[in-house]
């Protein structure tokens, strides 16, 4: 077990958090349900992983600047589209719809992106035991920014990367 699998297990998580977000003929009740449970984890794991890994990944590759520019853009437009979902109150459904979509269609391109080069990236610069140790720090920053989230609202909906 190391940070890959905690990385490949969350973006999986969030994955089925937004396919229930936008499934047809699930009850609105599930869909806002998933919506919660999908901000909690994407917050946590955007805190987490731009702590652990796009830092310990700064300056170990030519191209990650670009790549961390990328992630950091893509974690904050996602961040607004769920500020838009969860103000939404009696907004028409429409609206709603549209905007679950995108951001299902942004955080799954961001995921797959990470998948084919961050991902590979931390393998290819970081030993087994190395890997082993970011789960902890990993852990850690995401139990922290989930306190955060319960005891400042605000935080809900600011930037995962601010
Ligand atoms: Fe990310
Ligand atoms: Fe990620």
């Amino acid at each position: 077990m190391d940070i890959i699998d905690r990385l490949n297990g969350d973006h999986r998580t969030l994955k089925q958090f937004l396919a229930v977000m936008n499934e047809e003929g699930a009850s609105d009740v599930a869909r806002r349900r998933s919506l919660s449970h999908f901000k909690r984890l994407y917050y946590a794991h955007s805190v987490a992983e731009e702590m652990v890994v796009y830092n310990a990944l700064e300056g170990r590759m030519p191209q990650w600047n670009d790549l961390a520019h990328i992630g950091h853009a893509e974690h904050n437009v996602a961040t607004e589209l769920l500020t838009r979902l969860s103000e939404a109150g009696e907004e028409p459904a429409e609206d709603w719809d549209h905007d679950a979509r995108l951001l299902e269609e942004i955080v799954c391109g961001h995921i797959d992106d990470e998948e084919a080069e961050m991902v590979p990236a931390v393998q290819e610069f970081f030993g087994s035991a190395d890997r082993a140790s970011m789960i902890d720090r990993y852990d850690r920053a995401k139990k922290i920014a989930l306190t955060d989230l319960s005891e400042d609202p605000a935080a809900q909906t600011a930037s995962a990367s601010s």
